[in-house]
């Protein structure tokens, strides 16, 4: 069934941040093996800098949380700087008391002929934690859900990808230039995502809103991966004010 999915909006990206942040701690309080899934990107770090807030202010403990990241990008180990496994030690799992067996990512650098067994194995390990309970996403500006670029099926699973020009695009500054951003990447499918019991999609900035409008309330299609979440439903958009007064 196709829903409009609810956005809320905040004056600020840090008070939309601490509102995702307050509903993960009460899901940790309240559940003896919470599964998060994970997103990387500049818009959840303030998310994960409340998190790691409430883990050294108001003793929120990880002992006892399973998460699954969204994507990595193939071709890169797990020290390379932009490697999104650098990204989450470096801005929340080393400033939080999690389990780091408990802590999942695609492998960037997995053997081509093992990419298939890896996914499928990635796939597997969050049926065995039970499932996620709760995913963080941002979107992209083709309208990406981790990496599921225009043209991914809504029952797409964990699988290698090719990266939009636009995406690349996107992240050749972080690279140091567009030749240096990896053309392929490993991302949880469509399906993996809306599997999720909760769903929280982050967007901030005027930049955003054409996306967030066109993935809330047009039409459902694989041209814009994130419009799949209009079919979930416990969705909602957590959008600043500077979206909300651009879109
Ligand atoms: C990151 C991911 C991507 C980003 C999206 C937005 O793990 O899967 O979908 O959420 O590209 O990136 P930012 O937040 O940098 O605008």
């Amino acid at each position: 069934m196709t829903h409009p999915i609810p956005r809320k909006t905040f004056q600020t990206s840090e008070a939309a941040s601490q509102a995702v942040a307050q509903e993960i701690a009460t899901l940790i309080r309240g559940k003896p093996k919470p599964v998060l899934g994970l997103a990387t990107g500049g818009t959840p770090l303030k998310l994960y800098a409340e998190l790691i807030r409430l883990h050294r202010e108001e003793g929120l403990s990880f002992a006892h949380v399973t998460t699954f990241n969204l994507d990595e990008y193939c071709g890169l180990d797990r020290e390379h700087p932009q490697s999104y496994w650098n990204f989450m030690w470096r801005h929340l799992f080393d400033h939080i008391d999690i389990d780091p067996a408990n802590v999942h990512l695609p492998s960037g650098t997995v053997a081509e002929q093992e990419i298939n067994n890896h996914c499928a194995a990635y796939e597997a390990a969050i049926m065995n934690a039970g499932g996620i309970d709760y995913q963080v996403l941002g979107i992209g500006r083709t309208g990406h859900i981790g990496f599921n670029e225009p043209g991914s099926a809504i029952d797409s699973k964990t699988r290698h990808v090719l990266l939009d020009p636009i995406t690349r695009e996107d992240a050749a500054k972080d690279f140091g230039g567009i030749e240096q951003v990896p053309t392929g990447a490993i991302t949880m499918g469509c399906g993996t995502i809306l599997s999720a019991r909760r769903i929280a999609l982050l967007a901030f900035g005027a930049a955003k809103a054409a996306v967030v409008d066109a993935a809330t309330t047009g039409p459902v299609t694989d041209q814009l991966p994130a419009s799949f979440l209009q079919q979930h439903p416990a969705t909602t958009f957590f959008v600043d004010q500077e979206l909300a007064d651009a879109s």
